[in-house]
């Protein structure tokens, strides 16, 4: 959830609020809003590639919030995702073991896997 709370007086989608409104916003759902992406519960990452990327309209993807107060730490933790990732992923073959409990999203202050996310490892031959 974002938070933000209006400086003045504003009007929001023919809404009136008052100065000192607060409001909610769940990147989540828009995330997940079919009007901004195509199959949104579907996972694919080529949303995301260079070409794709440029159908996203403004404001639609906001993992890191947006505006002057937007996370100041999104290139670090970029960069740290796609470091560990593709250290790991070189390495090692991770899957996911049998029999595994339903995989349920768990809200926390940050989005996490509910009793967390059993993997078998195996070693990559080079
Ligand atoms: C995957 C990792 C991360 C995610 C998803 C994330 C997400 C967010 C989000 C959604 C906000 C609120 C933005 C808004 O209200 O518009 C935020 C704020 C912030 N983040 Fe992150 N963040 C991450 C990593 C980091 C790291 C690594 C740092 C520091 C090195 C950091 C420092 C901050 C700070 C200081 C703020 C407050 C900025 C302000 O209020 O002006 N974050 N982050």
């Amino acid at each position: 959830m974002l938070l933000r709370e209006a400086t003045e007086p504003v009007n929001l989608s023919g809404h009136e609020f008052k100065k000192g409104s607060s409001f909610l916003i769940s990147s989540y759902i828009i995330h997940r809003n079919p009007a901004f992406f195509k199959e949104p519960n579907q996972f694919d990452h080529t949303r995301f590639s260079e070409e794709r990327a440029k159908e996203i309209q403004p404001f639609a993807y906001i993992p890191f919030g947006a505006g002057p107060r937007s996370c100041i730490g999104s290139q670090l933790a970029t960069m740290e995702a796609q470091l560990i990732i593709s250290t790991i992923g070189k390495k090692y073959h991770l899957e996911m073991v049998a029999n595994h409990h339903p995989v349920e999203a768990e809200p926390l202050v940050s989005l996490r896997i509910k009793n967390g996310l059993y993997m078998k490892v195996h070693e990559r031959k080079q």
